[in-house]
């Protein structure tokens, strides 16, 4: 489970520099993981699920997990069958890196 805040391309604003630089490092591992594992058939998925209201979301996120959950989960089965790394948002669109 990545962030939208793990994106450096995206990083406009700054704020929460201790969590953007854990996302970023966990983008970087995986990155690494997918090079080294390059012809594996699997999907390997960086998620940035947006901002809900969970004990990390806090109370102001501006989405519920009933709400966001299933999207998230329908987004990942989707990509069975497809090899290779994508940092996706919960809609499947693409997140800058
Ligand atoms: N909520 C958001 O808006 C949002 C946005 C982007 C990405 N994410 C990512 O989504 C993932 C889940 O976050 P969440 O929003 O569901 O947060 P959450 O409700 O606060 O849950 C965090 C989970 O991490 C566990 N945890 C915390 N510190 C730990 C540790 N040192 N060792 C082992 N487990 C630990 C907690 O376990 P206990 O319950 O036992 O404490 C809890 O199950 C995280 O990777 C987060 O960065 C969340």
């Amino acid at each position: 489970m990545s962030s939208g805040q793990g994106s450096i391309a995206n990083n406009t604003s700054g704020g929460f520099e201790v969590y953007r630089a854990s996302k970023a490092a966990l983008n970087q591992l995986m990155r690494s993981y997918a090079a080294r594992q390059a012809g594996d058939p699997r999907a390997m998925v960086l998620m940035a699920p947006g901002w809900i209201r969970t004990g990390l979301g806090g109370p102001g996120a501006p989405f519920s997990m009933e709400e966001t959950i299933p999207t998230l989960v329908d987004t990942l089965i989707a990509q069975q069958g497809r090899p290779g790394l994508r940092f996706i948002d919960r809609f499947g669109d693409t997140v800058s890196w």
